[in-house]
């Protein structure tokens, strides 16, 4: 969408993965659904560092309505959750440089059971969001048929567009029409939405991880050409620093969401999480890869039967982004190849370990290994001293 937002990936923090529909703020104060999280949440990313680094979206998801509108049909926070409503939230977040996003959905219920919007809702809600100064809204779609959503998405967009206020305008649309055409009209899409969900929820676990990067390099070539400054599709959040993912699957989808130039939303606890998965997430070079200004979403070039994945992002600067994945599950596999054998064209190029921060200078055509752990990935930043063309494979066909 056009409206001047979200040129790079949105970066943030979203509630929906690791806090869901928890209300009980009497016995889970720390956890529950309230401005309280939101507040801790804001607090952590003002004085941890994730701020400078991008990370300014605080979102709330489902679950923080109150269960009727108020007297003249709008929107409310439940009252006691959101004692001081959603404008003081917003001004706390403000204050600190952040950005607020809530959620609401296309439909009768949000997916939670909360009020939803309906056609005949969508202005009021939009002006409410806009008069509370929020910054962002995901607009879900549970509780509604394919001409209802047909008719809503745009209208909403346009509303918020109505209302002056800079909003970023997410859409789950695409996940209720399958995610593919001809059903989904990426290009439309990508004039009416900022980003979109394209497919399922994202869970804590490594196999809910893979089987929605599996899905989205499957479904590259509709996929990465719809993204670009703007529009951008979203694998939903990243669950690193919660329960489900080892060092090596963290790792791995970091390297994947950045080469995806996917949205970082991370649904975690950023009071309590560990140092590894800090480090994971407040990676600098990964995070300019996946913020590289150009915005062409990357692709899997090679799919081994070995197990291991090779991805490729062009980034600016001639440079780009490699990942070699293992989907191997028994040891450390040596993989061996070239340059050239990944459709760089000749010269020498520099290479960087974006973990471990080891550089080297390669030929094209020279063979090297590299270890890839089981379930991990080794990531690597490419950038050529000297002259570099790519091979030309954005746009076209699966390469081999
Ligand atoms: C849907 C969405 C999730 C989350 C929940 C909330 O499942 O896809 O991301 O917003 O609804 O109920």
């Amino acid at each position: 969408l056009d409206n001047g937002l979200m040129r790079t990936p949105p970066m943030g923090w979203l509630a929906w993965e690791r806090y869901r529909c928890d209300i009980d703020c009497k016995y889970d104060p720390k956890n529950c659904i309230s401005e309280n999280l939101f507040i801790d949440m804001a607090d952590r990313l003002f004085e941890d560092g994730w701020k400078e680094l991008g990370y300014v979206y605080v979102n709330i998801d489902d679950c923080w309505s109150s269960m009727e509108r108020d007297k003249d049909g709008r929107l409310q926070p439940d009252p006691n959750r959101f004692p001081g409503g959603i404008p003081r939230l917003a001004r706390y977040l403000h204050d600190r440089g952040l950005k607020l996003g809530i959620y609401g959905d296309m439909g009768t219920h949000t997916c939670g059971g909360y009020p939803g919007t309906t056609l005949d809702k969508i202005e009021i809600d939009a002006q409410t969001f806009a008069d509370w100064e929020v910054d962002m809204f995901k607009f879900d779609g549970c509780y509604s048929n394919a001409l209802e959503q047909e008719l809503g998405y745009p209208r909403m967009s346009k509303a918020l567009n109505a209302t002056g206020r800079p909003i970023g305008y997410s859409c789950s649309w695409p996940a209720y029409q399958g995610g593919l055409p001809p059903k989904v009209n990426y290009t439309k899409l990508g004039q009416i939405c900022n980003l979109w969900r394209n497919y399922g929820d994202i869970q804590d676990s490594w196999s809910s991880v893979l089987s929605i990067a599996d899905w989205f390099f499957e479904n590259q070539d509709v996929l990465a050409p719809a993204a670009g400054p703007g529009r951008w599709n979203d694998p939903d959040m990243l669950v690193i620093g919660d329960f489900g993912l080892s060092l090596e699957q963290s790792r791995s989808q970091m390297a994947l969401w950045a080469i995806m130039a996917a949205p970082l939303f991370m649904s975690n606890d950023l009071r309590t999480i560990s140092g590894e998965a800090r480090s994971i997430l407040q990676n600098k070079m990964i995070i300019s890869i996946n913020q590289d200004p150009l915005g062409i979403q990357g692709r899997r070039i090679l799919k081994e039967k070995s197990g291991i994945e090779v991805f490729w992002r062009p980034l600016s600067d001639n440079a780009s982004a490699l990942v070699f994945f293992s989907r191997r599950t028994d040891m450390p596999y040596r993989y061996k190849t070239s340059l050239t054998k990944l459709n760089y064209t000749t010269g020498s190029y520099k290479v960087t370990d974006v973990y471990t921060g080891q550089t080297d200078v390669l030929k094209d055509s020279t063979d090297f290994v590299v270890s890839v752990n089981p379930t991990g990935v080794v990531m690597w930043y490419v950038s050529a001293p000297g002259k570099l063309r790519y091979h030309p494979f954005i746009g076209r066909g699966k390469l081999r």
